[in-house]
């Protein structure tokens, strides 16, 4: 593929996927893969559920926006933001600086049926305002780069399709080189 991006960021809402279409994303292009959640869970030490109990979700966001100017050093890589990492703009600005980002979109339905009821998602505990939190977030999410549609299909038929967008996006940008 020539002119790959040196950084793909997906992001999108609690279980859409990103972690599992990362790894395989990451695999296929040759690439590492980075997820952001985890980074801050080994850097602290401590869970995602632990900092939002202890710090509250301020604190939490503050470590996601250090995480993202981290990452925004890294090539050739594949990055799962968190669910709400997009929805800040100064963590935005870092995770789109010289990535591609990419929108995994999925239907709520779906997105419910993802998120495991075991308290490892903080701000998925009150199940009534996920469907309001998802349509808060959209206008974010609708700011990557591209979007794929994310309800149907295994992680590694999605990374099928964000590779098929990359490339269009590749072979666009170099014809209108010529
Ligand atoms: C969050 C999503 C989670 C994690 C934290 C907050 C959110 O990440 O960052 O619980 O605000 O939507 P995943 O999208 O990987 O579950």
């Amino acid at each position: 593929m020539p002119d790959r991006p040196s950084r793909v960021v997906l992001v999108g809402f609690m279980g859409s996927g990103k972690s599992a279409v990362g790894r395989v994303l990451a695999r296929r292009l040759g690439y590492r893969f980075e997820d952001m959640d985890r980074r801050i869970e080994e850097r602290t030490g401590r869970t995602i559920a632990e900092i939002f109990r202890d710090e509250g979700e301020e604190a939490f966001r503050k470590l996601e926006r250090e995480e993202a100017l981290a990452l925004s050093r890294l090539t050739e890589c594949v990055v799962a933001s968190g669910g709400g990492a997009f929805a800040r703009p100064e963590t935005r600005a870092l995770l789109q600086n010289g990535a591609i980002t990419v929108w995994l979109r999925c239907d709520i339905g779906r997105l419910l049926s993802r998120i495991p009821p075991d308290g490892s998602r903080p701000l998925a505990r009150n199940r009534a305002i996920m469907q309001a939190l998802l349509a808060e977030r959209e206008p974010s999410y609708r700011m990557a780069d591209v979007a794929v549609d994310a309800s149907a299909g295994s992680p590694r038929e999605v990374a099928e399709r964000i590779v098929g967008l990359i490339e269009g996006r590749t072979r666009k940008r170099t014809s209108a080189r010529r």
